[in-house]
């Protein structure tokens, strides 16, 4: 039976820490849904919109994976897909906790929907969008953090080009 898995976050630019996670799990899975939170606290820098055409050009050579966006539970999201697996990645020991509670109170909400925890590259695991934004708007260089088109397009946004 086909295992489809989703990589839920706000991706707020998708970085490369990100899309190195997505060809990780697009090699375990046989698809993946990228998934970009519609309803969320935190004020985003780029539109849902331009989070998803970020993404879908990063991952357009990944044959087997698709880039959506979702409002309300994640687990109801899930299900809804007829998918059983949510993707999380764990850069360090600082992101375990956060990620041991969603996870877990994810499987209390559902279970038929397992976590698994990916870990990037170890030379992305200080990469954080948070990090890249502030960079950005500080006129640092982001170069090699992020694939070219969004560096561009963080650069106009945030006028430095
Ligand atoms: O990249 P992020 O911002 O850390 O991703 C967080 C995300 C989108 C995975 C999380 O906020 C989420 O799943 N939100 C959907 C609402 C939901 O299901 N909340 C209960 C989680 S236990």
């Amino acid at each position: 039976m086909e295992t489809r898995a989703v990589y839920p976050g706000s991706f707020d630019p998708v970085t490369n820490g990100h899309i190195d996670l997505i060809q990780r799990s697009a090699a375990l899975f046989d698809k993946l849904v990228v998934a970009i939170l519609r309803n969320t606290d935190k004020v985003p820098l780029f539109s849902v919109e331009e989070r998803a055409e970020m993404l879908e050009r990063a991952v357009c050579n990944l044959k087997n994976v698709s880039v959506t966006s979702f409002a309300g539970l994640l687990v109801d999201f899930v299900e809804e897909l007829g998918a059983s697996v949510i993707v999380r990645g764990i850069r360090a020991v600082s992101d375990y906790e956060y990620e041991l509670q969603m996870a877990l109170m994810n499987r209390r909400l559902s279970n038929k929907v397992e976590t698994v925890f990916m870990l990037p590259a170890e030379s992305y695991s200080f990469l954080s969008s948070k990090l890249v934004k502030e960079i950005a708007q500080l006129g640092g260089s982001i170069h090699g953090l992020v694939p070219v088109d969004v560096e561009k397009r963080l650069r106009s946004k945030l006028k430095f080009e």
